[in-house]
């Protein structure tokens, strides 16, 4: 008898974790975290963003898949079926657009990795001094043909592996992917540790310097914490929804979150030690990869391998979480629309491509249009990043606590609800406390703060 319909789920637990894991690892981990550090206060920053990842980060994300593994649907019919009106199932659809709209301009910047990769492979990326390297990130990036070429490269290849499918596509390429990366960071570490001077590096990262941590390096640590998890975006619950109903979330995102923490201090203490053997500045800010490392490695022994080895890991990086953030709208098309898969992914490809050009064409052609006084890229992403993704964490936390229910929702944790209680009250006690008050409180204050009422 043919099964119609039939959902699709990961084939294992690993496979579920590696996928997560490539959700949560991406540009980020590799090209905001470095960046943000330096420019906050180094350790401090990252003891305060540790905290946050444990108090809001971990049980958010415990949140999300819990909601997408109970309800077995995309982010829309989960929010439906647990809210039971048309508000949630509107919030739902709120969440997948944040995703979707993610989606878009983060393939304009994974582009320009690959873009970079390629850069590097053909012997470009030679550099004698910062304005050589500054000034060909900016003919690059101001170029409309290579920032949308590259966009539509990158947006193709993502978009061939939804292709596939969870099993076949997200899982399996994820399980190639991942621990490749995982090589090339530990390969880049063990290089920045030999070098003269990487002990700079590594007190930097690892010595909190509280004098730089300021109220707005606060709100910065703790939306890096809920970007780094892929929350408040539809992504998690998507993947929740693939897991069975026998798994035991803990579990299976306990490893996510610390592996994710790990990745991110290594390719902290790769960048730094590399930045500090040459006496660069660490403040660089956004272009941090692309001018400062490309100038490194052009001083390093090496250093044209490593420029290929790190600008494929954040390629690498960077397409484990795009499809993570095109999935809920795909799968949305799938549960709701009965599209099949192949339809659904290249039609949420070419739109988010579309919806992306003006994002790629911003250092450029239209470096002049601006909405607020930022250029259209940086309104998109301070919108969708900094707005829509901790309200869309908001409703899925007032969801879980208020609408369904910490017990009930609980009982979906693992096997069996008298299984999860009995043998973990502390952990029910502290995700209780942690979904209840703190994350909602503090995500309120980051929305009030935003707004310039707080
Ligand atoms: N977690 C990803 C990163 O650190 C960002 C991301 C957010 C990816 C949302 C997909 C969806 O880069």
């Amino acid at each position: 008898m043919k099964v119609f319909n039939q959902r699709e789920s990961w084939q294992s637990r690993t496979g579920f974790i590696f996928a997560a894991l490539g959700s949560a690892v991406g540009l980020g981990s590799i090209w905001r975290f470095p960046y943000v550090v330096g420019q906050n206060g180094g350790g401090a920053f990252i003891l305060l963003y540790l905290i946050f990842l444990a108090i809001i980060g971990f049980p958010i994300l415990i949140a999300e898949i819990v909601i997408g593994k109970s309800a077995q649907s995309s982010p829309y019919g989960a929010f439906k079926s647990i809210g039971k009106n048309r508000f949630w199932g509107f919030s739902g659809k709120t969440l997948i657009f944040t995703g979707f709209i993610i989606s878009s301009f983060y393939s304009v910047i994974a582009g320009w990795m690959l873009g970079y990769l390629i850069e590097a492979i053909i012997g470009h990326l030679n550099f004698t001094s910062t304005n050589l390297a500054l000034s060909h990130f900016d003919k690059l990036s101001s170029s409309a043909l290579w920032s949308v070429g590259w966009h539509f490269v990158f947006m193709a290849l993502s978009i061939l592996i939804l292709f596939f499918g969870v099993r076949k596509g997200i899982e399996q390429k994820s399980k190639i992917m991942m621990p490749l990366l995982i090589v090339v960071v530990i390969i880049l570490v063990v290089k920045g540790l030999t070098l003269p001077s990487a002990m700079k590096g590594i007190k930097f990262l690892f010595s909190p310097n509280w004098k730089m941590i300021t109220p707005a390096g606060i709100l910065i640590a703790l939306g890096q914490a809920f970007f780094t998890l892929s929350l408040g975006q539809g992504t998690m619950i998507t993947y929740g929804s693939y897991l069975s109903k026998n798994e035991d979330i803990p579990k299976s995102c306990f490893p996510v979150v610390i592996l994710n923490t790990i990745i991110s201090l290594l390719v902290g203490v790769a960048v730094f030690t590399i930045v500090f053997s040459q006496d660069l500045a660490p403040q660089a800010g956004p272009s941090l990869i692309f001018e400062t490392i490309p100038l490194v490695f052009t001083k390093m022994k090496g250093g044209y391998f490593l420029a290929i080895f790190f600008f494929l890991l954040v390629t690498l990086a960077a397409l484990t979480s795009e499809i993570s953030a095109l999935e809920p709208f795909i799968s949305y098309l799938i549960d709701e629309k009965k599209w099949p898969r192949k339809k659904a992914s290249i039609f949420a490809g070419i739109v988010a491509f579309i919806i992306g050009i003006p994002s790629a064409l911003s250092f450029g052609l239209l470096k002049r249009f601006t909405i607020l006084g930022m250029n259209f890229f940086d309104f998109i992403s301070f919108f969708s990043i900094n707005i829509l993704v901790p309200l869309g964490g908001l409703l899925a936390v007032i969801l879980v606590s208020y609408v369904w229910g910490i017990k009930k929702a609980f009982s979906h944790l693992s096997v069996s609800k008298e299984v999860f209680f009995h043998h973990r009250p502390w952990m029910a006690f502290y995700f209780k406390i942690c979904l209840k008050y703190v994350s909602p409180v503090l995500i309120i204050l980051i929305l009030l703060n935003l707004l310039g009422i707080f």
